[in-house]
């Protein structure tokens, strides 16, 4: 006698060869075999549902650690009751004229010195190097004065007992500058970190945390240049203490690598994890305005759980865009840029090219072009230029900014924009990172993504990826912009008008 389960088995896989003997035993097998179908398309449907909702596998080098979303995080996001504020602050290099009447952000030197005017407690600053005087570079010249002011602030800080934390990139850049030994005289704790033993990369990122309140974050360097000769974009966001928390888990991961012989963790202690990602935005009244906003990270390797890694934050800005996608960026290569030999990478590139061909969205690419520039990029940029087929509804455009270097030639290694952002109509981007892999894969950055709406209620007010959208039209309009023709004929990334 053949046990009822065996039977049945032998039932679904030979139902040719099973012969009942009498119809009762035939309704038991029928019966049976409904039953096991049952749990067997239970079991498939649940499986399938598992699959479906597992985000998409990533199609990118990810050796390091995952994002996984936990299922503590519902789909609201963290409620915020307090009113943060946002600004967008930028720097024009002197003798930029732009258009009268145009629009324009807070400049950044007022923007600095106006949150450290509210700091009460701590100042944690993460920089890429320091040079805030004109000595630090050997130049004389007087629009250093706004970074002398700035480096004269942080003292003053410091003498109200303010605590003041730095972390930065070692090697650093301005090997003669002294103002970080001024600062650590006057009790600012400073700590450099090796990334490039730690992941091959530098310490990149550049922004504030003032308070454990407010953020500062953005392209801008601490640098002088930064204030006066190189084009630059941020934002600040006052009186937003659970953004400014979750900005400063990311400090911490730059401070505890800061210490002689650090190493990376295999994985970050809980309390670095974040709750405030691309799964589970912040949301909240900005000034009134509903907001959804978070922070995102680079490398993976320093992404402890729940933090969104920086490559991508901008991914799903571009996949949500469906009519634009403008992004202003220092540099775009698809490929490395210091592996030997450089590997192609064109994650990025591919993301605006889908965008443009699947979904209509109209791309424009600003790319900076300097006396720097290296004149390989211009065959990417080129390339994603030919893409674009107005008649078969495909748009994509590509320009360079130049900033006239006029009689600023005295001072190196600025007249550039150094702005790295992406708008949509859904989002915005503000970001520490030039395009190319290396900044997502072992340089450390950061990016904010926010999205506002516009309450029906309160006309007048404009969400902030309107704000940044004219900021970009201003520049992508001006006459420092410059298509890709006019540089196939000889510009040189030096500005001829
Ligand atoms: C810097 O230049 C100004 C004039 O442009 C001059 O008066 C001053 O002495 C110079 N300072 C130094 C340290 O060379
Ligand atoms: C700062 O702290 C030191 C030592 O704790 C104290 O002597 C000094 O008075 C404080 N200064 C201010 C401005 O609070
Ligand atoms: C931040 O909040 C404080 C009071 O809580 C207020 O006085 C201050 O004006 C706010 N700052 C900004 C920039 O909104
Ligand atoms: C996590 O906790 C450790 C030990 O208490 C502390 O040293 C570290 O600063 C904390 N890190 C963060 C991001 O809060
Ligand atoms: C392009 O888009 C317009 C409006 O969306 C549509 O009418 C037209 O048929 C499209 N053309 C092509 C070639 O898809
Ligand atoms: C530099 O050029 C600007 C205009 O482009 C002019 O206003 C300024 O006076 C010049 N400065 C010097 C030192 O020549
Ligand atoms: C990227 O940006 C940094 C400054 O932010 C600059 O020094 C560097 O040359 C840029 N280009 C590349 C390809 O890294």
């Amino acid at each position: 006698r053949t046990k009822p389960l065996q039977k049945a088995v032998v039932a679904i896989v030979w139902p040719c060869c099973v012969q009942p003997h009498s119809t009762q035993e035939r309704a038991q097998h029928e019966l049976q075999v409904l039953g096991i179908l049952a749990v067997l398309g239970l079991g498939a449907g649940t499986l399938f549902y598992l699959l479906w909702q597992l985000p998409p596998p990533p199609t990118w080098g990810q050796e390091h650690l995952e994002e996984v979303p936990t299922r503590s995080w519902g789909p609201l996001g963290q409620e915020v009751t307090e009113s943060c504020q946002l600004v967008l602050v930028e720097s024009i290099p002197q003798d930029l004229p732009s258009a009268a009447g145009s629009p324009s952000a807070q400049p950044l030197a007022q923007a600095w010195l106006q949150l450290l005017d509210t700091a009460q407690e701590s100042v944690h600053v993460a920089s890429y190097y320091w040079s805030l005087t004109g000595p630090d570079i050997g130049v004389n010249d007087s629009s250093s004065q706004l970074g002398e002011a700035l480096l004269q602030k942080l003292q003053q800080l410091l003498d109200r007992n303010i605590s003041m934390a730095v972390a930065t990139s070692d090697p650093t850049l301005a090997r003669e500058s002294t103002d970080l030994e001024v600062l650590a005289a006057r009790g600012a704790q400073v700590r450099r970190v090796h990334l490039g033993r730690l992941t091959r990369g530098v310490l990149h990122s550049k922004f504030w945390v003032v308070d454990g309140r407010h953020v500062y974050v953005g392209s801008a360097n601490m640098d002088w240049r930064s204030l006066t000769q190189v084009k630059e974009l941020g934002a600040i966001i006052y009186n937003c203490s659970h953004l400014a928390q979750d900005l400063e888990k990311t400090f911490q991961t730059y401070w505890v690598l800061g210490v002689p012989h650090a190493v990376l963790p295999k994985t970050w202690p809980r309390n670095f994890s974040s709750h405030i990602n691309r799964f589970q935005p912040l949301r909240g009244l900005f000034d009134g305005v509903p907001t959804m906003a978070y922070f995102s990270a680079s490398p993976p390797a320093l992404c402890p759980r729940g933090r969104t890694r920086d490559l991508d934050a901008l991914l799903a800005v571009m996949e949500a865009a469906q009519e634009f996608i403008y992004a202003s960026v220092m540099d775009y290569f698809p490929t490395t840029r210091f592996t030997h030999p450089a590997r192609y990478w064109p994650v990025l590139d591919n993301a605006l090219r889908a965008a443009a061909f699947s979904r209509g969205v109209h791309v424009r690419l600003l790319v900076s072009c300097w006396l720097n520039t290296d004149p390989t990029m211009f065959p990417y940029l080129r390339s994603l230029q030919a893409l674009s087929n107005p008649s078969a509804n495909v748009s994509v455009d590509v320009k360079v900014f130049i900033v006239p270097v006029g009689n600023h030639s005295n001072i190196p290694f600025s007249r550039v924009s150094h702005s790295k952002f992406m708008v949509t109509e859904e989002a915005a981007y503000i970001g520490t990172s030039n395009w190319s892999e290396d900044y997502f894969s072992s340089t450390s950055g950061v990016g904010l993504v926010v999205s506002q709406r516009a309450p029906s209620t309160q006309p007048g007010v404009t969400p902030v990826q309107e704000q940044l959208r004219q900021l970009f039209e201003r520049d992508w309009s001006s006459r420092y912009a410059v298509g890709l023709d006019g540089q196939a004929q000889g510009q040189d990334c030096v500005w001829q008008g």
